[in-house]
């Protein structure tokens, strides 16, 4: 990779290097009957401790070649942390990190083969679009007519063509955004890494950025890893998340599987509105949208569990309406309704006695112990 870094395009560059129909992108997600996928990154046993506090509590992981990897977890789980170690901007108390198959443990950030995009973007104010993307390229001496190319393809990839001579402060948010990508991406690193990229946009271009981000990391086939606390945004774009609490990973899985079977109680609520409860010694979680609200006089459906309840509170968000539902037996459960008549549903069910039904295989039994 590194050796061909003078060429004009590396054949990972997909659309990039999409003259050449032999260079596709360079590796997809994996599926089951690929063969087994390298990976790009490994970690065993980090740990940082900031003096008393443990930010990074022991984390194991692998992510393949071309992955979409997201780091999900609140404020403090040790996110921003780990993307740093993994940069090499801080040196892990404990434990081994691999980039590529090779230990990079004590490898200062810049002999990585990494690039990191942060929140705040950082570009260089007093230098144009085309200056500030072709900084990487600039410092690693790629010869002008080859980084003029690079450059070029990477503002084509990131839709801002002809925006090559604006500064920054001539940009939209969203805009300088695709710039600290643009900016990064052209370096063709091995795995980029990306903290909260799209924290600063407002919420549509923020969902523009993600279907965008997630086409462009298909495009070039670089392995990203992703940091953010929007469980939207996580199940949007990832491959694979691993959802972090208190300096450890709880559950490393598709967004199917973190959200439809969660390990554990704090990833149930985590991603999504928990809903649980407790049956004969039993904790179990049922997502609101599998179960089905049943006005007065209506008739429970064969082979649904069925529970008595009130409406308490009723909560319209636009696609779709909650309700909030006190159980006879004392407890809360949310159920979700799509709007087909939302008016009329809010008529019929606020403060009014239901029942809530679902299925067993709706139902998923939470971990013991955790
Ligand atoms: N330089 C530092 N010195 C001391 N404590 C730190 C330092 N950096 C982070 N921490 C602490 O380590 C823990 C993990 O912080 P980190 O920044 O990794 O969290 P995060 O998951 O990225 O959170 P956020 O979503 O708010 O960005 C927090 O308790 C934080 O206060
Ligand atoms: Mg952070």
């Amino acid at each position: 990779m590194r050796e061909r870094a003078a060429q004009e395009l590396s054949p990972k560059m997909g659309r990039l290097g999409a003259e050449d129909p032999a260079k596709g992108p360079r590796s997809v997600p994996p599926t089951s009957g690929d063969p087994a996928p390298k990976a790009a990154l490994k970690l065993q046993g980090v740990r940082k401790n900031y003096g008393q506090v443990v930010a990074v509590a022991g984390v194991d992981l692998v992510v393949d070649e071309g992955e979409f990897f997201t780091l999900l977890g609140p404020s403090g789980s040790g996110k921003t942390t780990l993307l740093r170690l993994i940069a090499g901007f801080e040196r892990p108390d404990a434990g081994r990190i691999e980039l590529g198959g090779r230990d990079v443990t004590s490898v200062p950030p810049y002999l990585r083969d990494t690039n990191t995009v942060f929140q705040d973007y950082a570009l260089f104010p007093h230098m144009s679009v085309a200056e500030n993307i072709a900084y990487g390229l600039r410092v690693k001496h790629i010869p002008r007519q080859a980084r003029e190319k690079r450059v070029q393809r990477a503002l084509d990839m990131v839709r801002l063509t002809g925006l090559g001579h604006r500064r920054p402060n001539q940009l939209s948010g969203g805009q300088r955004q695709r710039v600290a990508l643009a900016r990064a991406v052209v370096n063709e690193p091995e795995v980029l890494l990306l903290d909260e990229p799209l924290g600063a946009l407002d919420l549509k271009l923020r969902q523009e950025m993600q279907i965008e981000l997630k086409q462009i990391q298909k495009e070039v086939g670089i392995t990203f890893v992703y940091v953010t606390h929007d469980q939207e945004e996580a199940l949007t774009m990832s491959d694979r998340v691993a959802i972090m609490s208190s300096g450890q990973i709880e559950q490393i899985g598709s967004p199917v599987e973190v959200y439809e079977r969660p390990a554990t109680e704090f990833v149930a609520g985590f991603i999504g509105i928990s809903n649980v409860l407790v049956r004969d010694g039993v904790r179990f979680v049922v997502r609101p949208e599998k179960i089905r609200m049943l006005a007065e006089g209506e008739a429970a459906p064969s082979g649904m569990t069925v529970e008595p309840g009130e409406v308490e509170e009723v909560i319209y968000v636009g696609m779709s309406t909650r309700y909030v539902v006190r159980l006879e037996r004392g407890e809360h459960l949310v159920a979700v309704r799509q709007n087909m008549d939302a008016l009329g549903d809010a008529e019929r069910f606020e403060g009014r006695p239901v029942r809530l039904a679902w299925t067993a295989n709706h139902t998923f039994v939470l971990d013991k112990g955790r």
